[in-house]
């Protein structure tokens, strides 16, 4: 990659065209519906570059504004929730749910006209699938993605979220890189019975898709068996995967990195089982905050935790605390946005190579004014479900993978 296409592929802030793109054209989660109570305290709220403040009224309405007052700028954070609107503390003006000045209590009898003369910024925000999800474009917002998780009653899903201090595209990547499950996670993996990660290194087969990649790592199982593991990306920040179940969509696993600025993103990383029988996830996450699994003393002065007594004992890679802690701990130690023009690549960073054309490809097409074609609707149309299943020889992963969408999709 040149330092240019590393330029145009990762900053979000100001102009960027990778942040107008995600700005126009797609939802942007940030939160856990949890996390926002009715009348709780605004949550700050930062998103390409842009800070923000959410909260709930009491009667659950959701309201996404600037974090700056209108009038002269104190933070909306230290607001008062009333109904559903916020009063700053400073000198009282009301900013509604969409941003709108309510009320100037200073300007007595004329404060309604005084405030209906205020420009304010309109953001939309929605939820859906147990996340809080903002629009920030301009003009009528699209319907939010129609991803398999969004329809998963709340017993059927598990979502935890963090703060990642890289960019967001080191996040996206660690879940194209497939590879490193062999390597980075085999402490946790080797704990599970079912695990079939750490046997063999797989071969992989990856499919170009009209909303990202399709991989799937393939690896032999005992006698003549195979074994498919199938996870899908969808752009410009979604990965699916699937660790350990039968071609019926039960335990999916998913990814979502959200740009915050150029140097951190957001992790929400989750499971949902379309049965509504999720196994008990939280287990593996057990005393962390779901709202913050990683917290700021993990740090590059610190190696990020990393624990070298555990490593003597036996423990591959040092990190403890969760799976995660691996992943975001690594893509930490690459430096706040990594130099790709530095990289050598090798045969398994297939996916994140064609990950990055199919991104500079949608960049591309923005600059010639033309639509990005909406790799939401694409996924719908045509995706899979991340799946994966042991098999006969000579089995054919796709057939798996219509399978799985049958499943899902009665005809
Ligand atoms: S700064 Fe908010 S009311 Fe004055
Ligand atoms: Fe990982």
């Amino acid at each position: 990659m040149t330092p240019n296409e590393n330029e145009r592929l990762t900053r979000v802030t100001g102009e960027a065209p990778m942040g107008r793109l995600m700005r126009e054209n797609y939802w942007l989660p940030f939160a856990r519906c949890e996390a926002l109570e009715p009348g709780g305290a605004p949550m700050k709220v930062r998103l390409l570059g842009s800070d923000l403040v959410a909260f709930r009224g009491k009667d659950g309405t959701l309201g996404l504004v600037d974090e700056r007052c209108p009038h002269r700028l104190a933070s909306l954070a230290l607001a008062r929730v009333e109904d559903c609107s916020l009063r700053c503390i400073y000198h009282g003006w009301r900013i509604d749910h969409t941003g709108k000045v309510a009320e100037v209590p200073s300007e007595g009898e004329r404060s309604a006209q005084f405030a209906a003369r205020i420009r304010t910024k309109r953001y939309h925000v929605a939820e859906g699938g147990g996340l809080v999800w903002a629009y920030l474009g301009e003009g009528e917002p699209p319907r939010l993605p129609p991803l398999p998780f969004m329809d998963v009653p709340a017993e059927g899903r598990w979502w935890s979220r963090m703060v990642v201090r890289c960019n967001w595209l080191q996040g996206f990547e660690g879940a194209l890189d497939s590879v490193h499950l062999n390597w980075l996670h085999q402490g946790w993996e080797e704990s599970r019975d079912d695990s079939v990660i750490v046997q063999e290194a797989p071969v992989y087969e990856i499919e170009q898709t009209g909303y990202g990649l399709r991989t799937a790592a393939i690896r032999k199982r005992g006698g003549d068996g195979l074994h498919f593991r199938v996870a899908e990306f969808i752009a410009p920040f979604f990965a699916f995967s699937a660790s350990r179940q039968p071609v019926i969509p039960t335990d999916c696993s998913c990814f979502i990195s959200v740009p915050i600025d150029d140097e951190n993103h957001m992790l929400f990383f989750g499971f949902w089982d379309e049965t509504g029988k999720l196994s008990d996830i939280s287990k593996f996450f057990s005393g962390l905050d779901p709202d913050n699994l990683v917290t700021e003393e993990f740090d590059r002065a610190n190696n990020w935790g990393q624990d070298r007594e555990a490593m003597a004992m036996g423990h591959f890679s040092g990190f403890t605390r969760s799976v995660l802690h691996e992943d975001v701990g690594v893509q930490m130690s690459m430096g706040p946005i990594v130099d790709r023009s530095r990289e050598q690549l090798c045969g398994t960073d297939l996916a994140i190579v064609r990950m990055r054309d199919y991104l500079l490809d949608q960049l591309a097409r923005q600059d010639g004014g033309e639509p990005i074609d909406g790799p939401m609707q694409a996924y719908a149309q045509g995706g899979f479900l991340p799946f994966s299943y042991e098999a006969e020889a000579g089995a054919d992963w796709r057939i798996g993978g219509q399978r799985n969408r049958e499943a899902r999709v009665p005809a």
